[in-house]
């Protein structure tokens, strides 16, 4: 293994606590501490995820991984610091934003993502560290090493977008959620997640973007007969984070409870979205993109399980659509 893993180990679980040092004690962090106040975070949630805050100057790390004697160039292959044109001085990467570090499953950071403290549209609202030898965006999930436990004895995992969402969870006791960071869901997530349960419970954003992941995910994981899938849609255009806001911890406990669809539910609900059933024309497209999908499940009893709920959907009369899903079974056979 390389050598230099190990200094960029040190570096990152250095610059944790450097950030979240910014944060908790000092003048700089006091307005993105009032931010994250705001926002329902308090300062056990802080030190439980190590949140920061990295100063809104170019030199606030790279001058403190100077005195501290990190090797600079070593710095910067590990993302921390930007190398100035050629040059050789080095940059922040990380300016005034608040700070999550990202772990591996063994709680070691390995990467940050660095929150903007005023939403704005010059720059994106996080920025993550690069690409790493250690960091493969699309293998870690945020807060695995702490939701191990509790996705073992729930025997399910809550898979969520966003920092604020895993979070969000954890303040409602869903302490086994982990979250993907905005990006699909690849077939090393679920390889990590299969050690620890079978039982997938998509909890992505209620807009458009999380309706998308989730079809995404259930697509990814379809030829998985181990996995045990389902979907929450939260209403209301709401992540996690807003639900827990509005509606509070209990609400959010019991929809991650009580609310999961099966992945036919699911479907049913994201292909009426922006439909009129009392139009004709929305009632057959609707029809023919459900019972594609039903005609596809193995097994005859979902099949009759969803043509019935199909058939409430639409007013259609359920000899109709079984005649119909007989004729697309037939075609495929
Ligand atoms: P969202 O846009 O839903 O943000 O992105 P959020 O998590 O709700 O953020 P808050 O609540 O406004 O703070 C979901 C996730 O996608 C990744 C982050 O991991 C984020 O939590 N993301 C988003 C990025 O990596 N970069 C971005 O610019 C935006
Ligand atoms: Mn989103
Ligand atoms: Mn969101
Ligand atoms: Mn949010
Ligand atoms: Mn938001």
């Amino acid at each position: 293994t390389n050598p230099s893993h190990h200094a960029w180990k040190k570096a990152h679980t250095f610059t944790a606590s450097y950030y979240h040092h910014l944060l908790l004690n000092t003048v700089e962090g006091e307005e993105a501490l009032a931010y994250l106040k705001a926002r329902g975070i308090t300062e056990e949630i802080i030190k439980k995820f190590q949140i920061g805050w990295s100063l809104p100057r170019w030199d606030g790390l790279t001058n403190v991984l100077k005195q501290r004697e990190f090797d600079l160039d070593n710095m910067e292959k590990c993302g921390l610091i930007i190398r100035k044109d050629q040059g050789d001085s080095f940059f922040d990467r990380f300016r005034g934003r608040i700070m999550f570090p990202i772990c591996d499953d063994k709680g070691q950071v390995i990467a940050f993502s660095g929150r903007i403290l005023h939403d704005s549209t010059e720059d994106a609202k996080y920025m993550n560290s690069p690409e790493t030898d250690l960091f493969k965006k699309n293998e870690v999930l945020y807060n695995l090493h702490q939701a191990r436990v509790a996705i073992r004895m729930k025997k399910q995992v809550v898979v969520a977008e966003g920092f604020m969402d895993i979070i969000a969870f954890h303040r409602a006791g869903v302490e086994n959620a982990v979250g993907t960071m905005g990006t699909a869901l690849t077939q090393q997530h679920v390889t990590h997640l299969k050690r620890l349960t079978n039982e997938l419970l998509f909890c992505f954003d209620g807009d458009k973007a999380g309706m998308e992941a989730a079809r995404k995910a259930l697509e990814a994981t379809q030829n998985d007969r181990q996995l045990k899938r389902s979907v929450i849609v939260l209403p209301d255009q709401a992540d996690p984070d807003d639900f827990l806001s509005v509606k509070g911890p209990e609400e959010l406990q019991q929809f991650v409870a009580e609310k999961g669809l099966s992945e036919m539910s699911f479907y049913m609900l994201y292909h009426r979205k922006g439909l009129n059933l009392k139009q004709d024309s929305d009632v057959l497209h609707y029809t023919n993109q459900l019972l594609e999908l039903i005609a596809k499940r193995a097994s005859p009893i979902e099949q009759s399980l969803y043509v019935k709920q199909l058939a409430e959907d639409t007013n259609l009369e359920l000899e109709v659509l079984q005649q119909q899903l007989r004729k697309l079974l037939a075609s495929r056979a």
